[in-house]
């Protein structure tokens, strides 16, 4: 190949939209009609028939800087052509190093460590495999069952559907791991609909973890994970003082409490971390997507002061050189360490976790004034994340907001819909401006939908 060819097979059948099989699509439909985006820069997406489409999902909520932002773009162009690749096992490489340092800086005291991945779904995986693997080098090897909740999304590694509570996530893999319990998920129409902010009931539900302990004896469970806002369920605030108490049962029966930052982590609640906002420290957070801005794939998992010493107790004790017998090829990969070293920067420089908190009133009443319109039962927000859930159509779950999602790209707005509830969660750096345009948007597609 020479210097200046693309690295493209310029063989491939041009515009063939069959070969891909596209993940949770519905990809009949998707090839008879599709919207395909061909760049990005800032709030906007470019379709390839040269439309403009305001982005309310930050991609696929990771996109917190918004797109294609200069100083990161530079970051992955200088690091690839100076170093494409290092492993990272028994072997380093600077970047991921002061990675970790800038992450665990943002985080409130008592965190100490933080383990590379490639997505959430690993940083699941990851976290749960810690969990399993702290109790047993404390001598705790009794310690093996997980509890997740109902309607929970850890990503779509068999541990995180295990845990999970996407039903449809679940039934068509087998029994997955064993040993797995579930918390009822918290959400309630009947009392808590048109909530602004954190429901007022259902604290209560968090009791169902000492049910739990009862049944399975508290000593046989290591870890019990939650999203601390349920994102791809379709956005399921946690009620006032629910997370705490999930924080108290955990500690009275030694278990370990991890919280998937996913969605939550980097700014979109207006903090750095879920953590912070709510004041519940877990001691293992999961986090991907914002880590990066989409840019490049990296997850994470941060640790809770002693985790990792036990670990290192344990390997000093038996005579075990490696301490964690888990990685990837691409745990702390150059290219991705760089990228997300940029997007901190570009965080920092700009404030904008101080932004969202500072803009999630204003979001908060647009998101309410959508209270009335066509097919809308309940209306939730909390930082910049807005949920919509609209009344499902007798017999098609999710086809009045599937429609709802078309209409808008058309209309110039990507929305996110997960059954018949939309979600909405845009680049950090959005403007009143374009919160207006996007419940415009909204009121006028649900208005006019049958
Ligand atoms: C809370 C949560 N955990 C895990 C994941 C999975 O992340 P990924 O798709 O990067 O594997 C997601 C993705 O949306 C998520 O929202």
């Amino acid at each position: 190949m020479d210097g200046s060819a693309l690295p493209i097979n310029l063989d491939a059948k041009p515009n063939d939209l069959e070969s891909f099989w596209m993940p949770f699509t519905w990809n009949r439909e998707f090839k008879r009609n599709p919207m395909l985006l061909a760049s990005a820069k800032g709030m906007h997406y470019r379709s390839v028939d040269g439309r403009d489409i305001l982005d309310g999902t930050a991609g696929l909520w990771c996109c917190n800087a918004g797109h294609r932002r200069e100083k990161i773009v530079q970051a992955v162009q200088q690091t690839v052509e100076h170093l494409d690749f290092a492993p990272t096992f028994q072997l380093g490489h600077p970047l991921p190093f002061e990675l970790a340092s800038r992450v665990l800086q943002m985080l409130p005291p008592g965190y100490d460590h933080m383990f590379f991945c490639n997505s959430g779904s690993e940083a699941v995986d990851s976290a749960l495999k810690i969990a399993l693997a702290y109790h047993r080098v404390r001598g705790q090897a009794e310690r093996t069952r997980l509890i997740g909740r109902e309607r929970g999304y850890h990503g779509t590694g068999f541990g995180g559907i295990s845990v999970g509570g996407i039903v449809k996530n679940r039934m068509f893999f087998g029994p997955l791991i064993n040993g797995v319990d579930h918390l009822p998920h918290t959400h309630d129409l009947s009392r808590n609909a048109f909530t602004r902010g954190q429901p007022e009931h259902g604290a209560e539900l968090a009791d169902e973890l000492e049910r739990i302990c009862t049944l399975h004896d508290p000593s046989t469970i290591a870890a019990v994970i939650v999203e601390p806002v349920a994102g791809s369920t379709g956005v399921l605030i946690p009620p006032q003082g629910y997370l705490q108490r999930l924080r108290d049962i955990c500690d009275k029966h030694g278990i370990l409490l991890i919280f998937d930052e996913v969605i939550t982590g980097f700014g979109r609640l207006g903090t750095a971390f879920a953590t912070d906002y709510f004041g519940v420290k877990p001691d293992l957070i999961t986090c991907a997507k914002g880590l990066t801005n989409g840019v490049i794939p990296m997850g994470g998992v941060i640790a809770r002061e002693g985790i990792y010493d036990a670990f290192t107790e344990w390997a000093d004790n038996t005579g075990n050189t490696i301490e964690l017998f888990h990685g990837y090829t691409y745990s702390g990969h150059p290219v991705a360490a760089a990228a997300g070293l940029a997007t901190m920067e570009v965080y920092k420089e700009e404030g904008l976790f101080e932004r969202c908190a500072e803009l999630a009133p204003y979001w908060e009443d647009a998101v309410h004034s959508l209270k009335g319109t066509r097919h809308v039962i309940d209306l939730r927000n909390l930082g910049l994340i807005a949920g919509i859930e609209l009344e499902s159509r007798p017999g098609k779950v999710g086809a009045r907001a599937y429609e709802a999602f078309r209409r808008c790209f058309d209309k110039g707005l990507l929305i996110r819909v997960t059954g018949d509830i939309i979600a909405l969660s845009p680049p950090l750096i959005v403007e009143k401006g374009q919160i207006d345009e996007m419940f415009g948007t909204l009121q006028s597609v649900l208005n006019d939908l049958d």
